[in-house]
């Protein structure tokens, strides 16, 4: 039992305490960020990796149903590409991947904890071709591949024990067949339409500066917090 469950107004008193943009964190200069997004993206990312920030490719991926329902969910970042797209894979059966069948529109979120950092990329996904999602499919782990190709997204499943059984039975396919490709295996591009950086503050001065598609290139604007 959870020990909030029978005291509503406790878990409003632990919430409201806790601290959030604690810490050193970085100032940031509007004037020294980079004329385009993606550099300004990848410099935040390399600095979360030096400094150690768990998972820093974890990025969460809000989508739209053709209902106009929202919803969200994390993946891993698997490359930002030479065309400046964020990238990244899924099962072309899951809810995220439907939701971009109808309505390609979508919004990636990144927080680094440590720095106070958010990023937020908006724009629409492309699905890559066949030739690249099976080279992304091929490049992850034989559990990796097993588990994909074990799985049924967002079905029912009777009891744990099935879920073993199906990973068990994918392995072996995995291990015998190194070479195989999920069909239902797809890679989005998701090219930007704006990206907005955001570096909290100790004192609640926060930053944001938002990049926009202007042309060919890209506008940068500071806006109120
Ligand atoms: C850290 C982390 C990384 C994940 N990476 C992926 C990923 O790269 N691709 C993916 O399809 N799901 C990934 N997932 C699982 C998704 O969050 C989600 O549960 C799943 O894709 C089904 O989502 P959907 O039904 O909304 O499409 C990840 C989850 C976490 C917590």
């Amino acid at each position: 039992m959870s020990r909030h469950a029978d005291d509503p107004s406790g878990l409003r008193r632990t919430l409201r305490r806790l601290p959030a943009l604690a810490g050193d964190l970085p100032v940031l200069d509007p004037a020294s960020l980079p004329a385009d997004p993606v550099t300004a993206f990848l410099r935040w990312l390399e600095e979360a990796l030096d400094a150690g920030v768990p998972e820093p490719h974890a990025v969460t991926v809000s989508t739209v149903d053709g209902a106009g329902r929202p919803s969200s969910r994390v993946v891993v970042l698997k490359d930002v590409d030479e065309q400046g797209r964020w990238v990244f894979a899924t099962d072309r059966r899951s809810g995220k991947a439907r939701d971009l069948g109808t309505n390609p529109a979508v919004a990636l979120s990144s927080y680094w904890q440590p720095q106070g950092r958010q990023v937020r990329v908006t724009g629409t996904a492309v699905a890559l071709d066949a030739d690249e999602c099976a080279a992304d499919f091929l490049a992850r782990s034989p559990a990796s591949r097993a588990a994909a190709f074990a799985t049924r997204p967002g079905e029912p499943l009777p009891d744990v024990a099935t879920l073993h059984v199906a990973l068990a039975r994918a392995r072996q396919h995995v291990d015998a067949h190194p070479d195989a490709v999920l069909a239902d295996w797809v890679v989005y591009a998701v090219v930007p339409e704006a990206v907005e950086l955001w570096q909290g503050s100790g004192t609640r001065a926060h930053q944001r500066v938002v990049y926009a598609r202007d042309g060919d290139g890209w506008s940068r604007t500071l806006v109120w917090p």
